[in-house]
């Protein structure tokens, strides 16, 4: 009997993630291979304009969202959670802020200081992430979709938590679909009430939550500002 073409589909996307995937391994011969361009951390299909004008709309939506959560004060930390090369990194400096950026790539983030960016840079996975600082804001930008295994999603959630002070803000972009699933080995879209429910676990909670779309890439992207339960 035949096989209807998406079941097909289904059945070897299975096949390659049930493969170990190894991400960090993925994600370091990813930056070596892309070198310092846009691919490394973009979409690999797009030309480096259309993914320059991508990371432009991400930026402005970042910086928009960030102002509306976390007005000029005295005290302005930012960690900036899976930074790759840190096309973001500098943007966040260039608003004041004292920034830290952690990738658990060792090539990513040798570029990212080759960059000159006025930042600290350090290489941990987030869920090991072990800073002896909470911070004011910090943003997780296209990584939390990578973090494809469900364990290391909420140690993940949990160490973020753990290192942003009680007022602070949990930027996150990422990518809701209606549902959960794996998308590609590296990728896992999640939905709105399964991160509803992991930040709650987490002691956090969405405040606000803007979709905007990306015309190169053809999909949606999901902002979140995330504050937690327990201000204590
Ligand atoms: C799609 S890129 C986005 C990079 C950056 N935020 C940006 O927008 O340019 C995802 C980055 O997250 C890093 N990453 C993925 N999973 C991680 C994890 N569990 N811990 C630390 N870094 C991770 C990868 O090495 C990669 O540099």
């Amino acid at each position: 009997m035949n096989m209807p073409l998406r079941a097909v589909g289904r059945h070897f996307l299975r096949r390659r993630c049930s493969r170990k995937f190894a991400p960090e391994q993925y994600w370091d011969t990813r930056h070596q291979t892309h070198q310092a361009s846009r691919k490394a951390v973009g979409h690999v299909k797009l030309t480096d304009r259309q993914s320059a004008e991508q990371y432009e709309v991400k930026r402005s939506r970042l910086m928009d969202m960030i102002r509306r959560h976390c007005p000029e004060t005295t005290s302005r930390s930012l960690l900036d959670a899976g930074c790759g090369i840190g096309l973001l990194t500098g943007a966040f400096v260039e608003q004041g802020f004292d920034v830290v950026g952690v990738d658990f790539s060792e090539t990513a983030i040798e570029r990212a200081r080759a960059g000159g960016i006025r930042a600290q840079f350090s290489v941990s996975t987030l869920a090991g992430l072990n800073l002896d600082q909470q911070f004011d804001v910090i943003t997780a930008v296209d990584v939390l979709l990578h973090v494809v295994d469900r364990r290391e999603w909420h140690a993940t959630l949990d160490a973020l938590r753990r290192h942003l002070k009680p007022e602070g803000v949990l930027i996150i972009l990422d990518w809701l679909d209606a549902r959960v699933r794996r998308v590609q080995p590296h990728l896992r879209a999640r939905s709105q009430r399964r991160y509803a429910r992991a930040l709650a676990r987490a002691s956090l909670h969405i405040v606000e939550h803007e979709r905007f779309r990306l015309e190169h890439e053809g999909s949606t992207k999901d902002l979140l500002a995330v504050r937690c339960t327990d201000t204590k």
